[in-house]
């Protein structure tokens, strides 16, 4: 039976509420499972999502799954994936502020259906959306922010440390934060 998260994904499939519909290729909803206690919202998609219609598969999200499956969390088993805005904007620029607002129903649902205990805000523009506009990812990255009965925590973009990988140890250090988190709440059992 069709669960109200995949009738959710159907209706965004369709959406045509700004203009990023006209250039896009797919809508790029989520992936991962349904029932995961951490869910990953990224900034938006970028070509390769926008082709394939999944979010983080390009060189930036091969890296992210490297270093999720350090710390045993994957699309496949335990975590969903999302982003802040669905659909591409052209040449990769940054989303509007007025796209965001338009896409962030879609997303608020999305939360809603999923209940994680946990969200992990991927790069500057998520964390400045969704945690506080003045979030700062080289002070504030791996730091847990309590609010609403969930756990809110922003780290470095993939993309960013394709850029500059000296700040590869951090963000390790986040996941490994974030697996400790889970292991202390029972989700997870301590790494041997
Ligand atoms: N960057 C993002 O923020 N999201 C994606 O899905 C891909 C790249």
């Amino acid at each position: 039976m069709a669960t109200r998260l995949d009738e959710l994904r159907e209706e965004a499939l369709g959406c045509r509420r700004c203009g990023l519909c006209e250039t896009r290729t797919n809508v790029v909803f989520g992936v991962g499972v349904p029932t995961a206690r951490v869910m990953l919202i990224g900034e938006g998609p970028g070509e390769n999502e926008d082709l394939l219609g999944e979010p983080f598969v390009g060189r930036s999200g091969q890296l992210m799954d490297k270093m999720l499956a350090y710390v045993g969390l994957s699309r496949k088993s335990n975590i969903y994936i999302a982003n802040m805005v669905k659909c591409r904007p052209p040449k990769n620029r940054d989303p509007s502020p007025g796209e965001v607002e338009t896409c962030m129903p879609w997303l608020r649902e999305q939360i809603e259906l999923i209940a994680p205990d946990i969200i992990v805000c991927v790069g500057r523009i998520a964390a400045i959306s969704i945690i506080d506009p003045q979030f700062k990812v080289t002070r504030q990255h791996g730091q847990f922010i309590p609010r609403d009965g969930r756990l809110y925590m922003g780290t470095f973009h993939p993309a960013a440390l394709l850029r500059n990988p000296h700040s590869k140890p951090d963000a390790l250090e986040d996941l490994l934060a974030l697996r400790r988190k889970l292991e202390e709440m029972g989700v997870m059992e301590a790494q041997g």
